[in-house]
């Protein structure tokens, strides 16, 4: 099929070079990531950042999280503690972000923090931004590339379709393995799971042997950037539902449902990893067939489910 985005590039040592270039200049690029696209500047540079916040229309106290190859590179910017290197040690380079305090002589911009004195951390594991993270002097500042409050992306294409030709350089590193954003724990005083993801909270907690506090009350956030409508397609959302009309999407999981013209199974399986993947792909293909309404049925509310049903919730308001 013809590409007909001239800004997606496929991953190969000239477009790395440029996406490098392109980074060191102080300007955006989209990447991939296992969890979902990203929008990536120098986390050292106001410049950068500022184009960050303006592209995705995000509100400036809504801090971004800051991407690492490795310990060396991180240990100016923030204090590390036992709890970090415990999980650090298990689920890094993966789907996890930590907030830990940012040390006083950190170079990190200040509007990438949102002004906090904590900074959310994380290593991703894909191949091609671990090669880019590793030729760069400075950490990376990557939202989820998509507008403020809309549907994250997970594919290349859906990052063009959200910025079209403002930003130069997408990297094509296919579809995202995962699917959903990284889970977020708060490590700055008793562990607390912020944002649900991949990583479940028994797995964080088994790993600290310690219990873990689960913020999942939508309107008090430690992050003023939790925000409650998120994730969202711009179209009502019912969940919990039993069946839906003719005329609109239903989004099911499992074999028991109908296959249907406006029936879309994240899993017929039952595999809530599979959902996990599959949810942004279908949310963004019924936005773009115009449906008017989305019921959702119900979905497990177990290890990765939690996340679903967070991101689910969210798109919900
Ligand atoms: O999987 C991911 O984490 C993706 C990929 C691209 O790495 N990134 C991502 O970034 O989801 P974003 O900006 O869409 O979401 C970052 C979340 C926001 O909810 C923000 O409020 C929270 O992390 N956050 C950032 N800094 C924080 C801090 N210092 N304290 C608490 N929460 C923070
Ligand atoms: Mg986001």
């Amino acid at each position: 099929m013809k590409n007909i985005y001239s800004n997606i590039l496929k991953v190969n040592n000239k477009n790395l070079s440029k996406a490098i270039n392109y980074l060191k200049k102080k300007e955006l690029v989209g990447v991939p990531t296992e969890t979902v696209y990203g929008l990536a500047g120098n986390a050292y540079s106001y410049k950068a950042v500022k184009k960050i916040y303006y592209l995705k229309k995000r509100p400036f106290k809504n801090p971004l999280i800051i991407h690492y190859y490795n310990l060396d590179q991180l240990k100016n910017d923030v204090e590390l503690n036992s709890d970090f290197f415990k999980l650090y040690k298990k689920f890094s380079p993966g789907p996890i972000t930590f907030v830990l305090k940012k040390k006083k002589n950190s170079l990190l911009s200040s509007i990438a923090t949102a002004k906090l004195n904590t900074v959310a951390v994380r290593f991703p594991r894909d191949k091609t931004l671990r090669k880019i993270l590793k030729s760069l002097n400075f950490p990376l500042a990557i939202p989820s590339a998509n507008k403020s409050t809309h549907i994250s992306p997970v594919s290349a294409k859906d990052v063009a379709q959200e910025f079209k030709s403002s930003i130069k350089v997408i990297l094509n590193g296919g579809s995202c393995k995962i699917g959903l954003e990284s889970t977020v724990v708060d490590l700055t005083f008793k562990p607390k799971i912020l944002r649900p993801g991949f990583i479940a909270p028994t797995n964080i907690s088994k790993t600290l042997n310690k219990k873990i506090k689960i913020n999942n009350n939508l309107k008090i956030f430690k992050a003023p950037g939790m925000l409650k409508r998120h994730y969202s397609p711009g179209i009502p959302i019912k969940l919990n539902q039993k069946k839906a009309g003719s005329n609109e999407a239903f989004i099911v999981f499992g074999k028991r449902y109908k296959k249907g013209k406006n029936i879309f199974n994240l899993s017929y399986k039952s595999s809530l990893n599979e959902a996990a993947k599959n949810l942004y792909k279908t949310l963004r293909l019924i936005k773009n067939k115009k449906y008017k309404m989305i019921c959702v049925c119900l979905i497990p509310k177990t290890g990765i489910g939690l996340a679903i049903n967070d991101r689910l919730n969210r798109a919900s308001k």
